[in-house]
């Protein structure tokens, strides 16, 4: 397949391409800096204009992570807009560029995150949950996937990637935790009771390359692992696997004074169930929290 790829330069996309190199696809990527990508990727198409590109109905697949770090600075209203902008104005962007020239047997896979669902406490969570949370990163996922939504009638599949934390050896939060927890300053945070799902990057790589072949597989779908844990007990994995003592908990008010609004992300939660893809046959590599932070770390 011809695929074009957003946001190619991430963690996500620096586990994604390769494997889609190896699958034998053509990729593409719209980014910021073709410089930065071709450092990483010689071989690759690199560009930072839609107009530089093959036309719309050239590419059978898009995949569409772009997105400025949702955790990296305080919720400023500036810094909120950039999150939108980066997300919800880049898709519209997009899916206006693909709707010139339709094509029925395009998927495109649009980034989201199981924030969408707000948070859901310890009510096992689908993908038939209502989206109606009223925090901020439930309103951002919402409206991104509307905006990939406008593409249905462009593309015959657009898929919602509601994803969840993806762990990898490489970046994210895994590697931020890795050096307060190898310290032996791990602890739950808040109360620890809040959801963590989470997913192998692997898993999540096996999980894109899955829906890319199954076309029957449409709409929202939880990229997350069929076993998600309280934050309680991931603090109590991460520090078993690394040996060392997990018994500095971080209070809540703490978090909310020193991260304001951004601390919704790390005191609320979703018991996520990746019901979509194990209807449909798909088997997750890193099914325990156990196997997953064995293999990692
Ligand atoms: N990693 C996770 O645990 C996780 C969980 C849930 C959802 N997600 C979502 O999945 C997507 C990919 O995740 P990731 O971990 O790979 O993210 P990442 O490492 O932060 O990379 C996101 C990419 O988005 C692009 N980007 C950043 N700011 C941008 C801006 N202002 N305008 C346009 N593009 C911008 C950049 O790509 P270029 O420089 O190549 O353009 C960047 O490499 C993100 O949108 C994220 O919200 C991730």
């Amino acid at each position: 397949m011809r695929i074009l790829i957003t946001g190619a330069t991430g963690l996500i996309g620096s586990h994604l391409i390769p494997a889609l190199q190896q699958a034998g696809h053509t990729i593409w990527l719209w980014v910021r800096s073709p410089a930065k990508a071709h450092a990483l990727w010689p071989e690759l198409h690199a560009v930072s204009q839609l107009d530089q590109l093959p036309a719309p109905d050239t590419f059978q697949a898009v995949i569409n992570l772009a997105g400025e770090p949702i955790a990296a600075k305080h919720w400023t209203a500036s810094r909120k807009q950039a999150l939108r902008s980066s997300r919800i104005d880049l898709t519209r962007v997009l899916c206006e560029w693909l709707s010139k020239a339709p094509r029925a047997d395009r998927v495109l896979l649009s980034g989201s995150a199981v924030g969408v669902y707000g948070d859901t406490g310890d009510q096992l969570t689908n993908e038939k949950a209502p989206t109606t949370g009223t925090d901020f990163a439930s309103a951002l996922c919402r409206d991104w996937e509307a905006a990939a939504l406008t593409q249905t009638t462009a593309a015959g599949r657009v898929v919602l990637l509601r994803t969840g934390l993806v762990l990898s050896g490489a970046g994210g939060l895994l590697k931020q935790m890795r050096l307060p927890f190898s310290l032996g300053l791990g602890g739950r945070l808040g109360n620890g009771g809040q959801f963590m799902p989470w997913i192998h990057a692997q898993d999540y790589v096996r999980a894109v390359l899955f829906i890319l072949d199954d076309h029957r597989l449409k709409g929202p779908i939880n990229l997350c692992a069929p076993n998600p844990v309280t934050n309680r007990e991931f603090a109590r994995a991460l520090a078993q696997q690394l040996h060392r003592p997990c018994i500095f908990p971080v209070p809540a008010w703490i978090l909310r004074a020193a991260l304001g609004e951004l601390s919704d992300l790390l005191l609320t939660g979703q018991r996520c169930q990746p019901a979509a893809l194990t209807e449909k046959g798909f088997t997750f590599e890193f099914a325990t929290l156990a196997e997953a932070l064995d293999n990692l770390l």
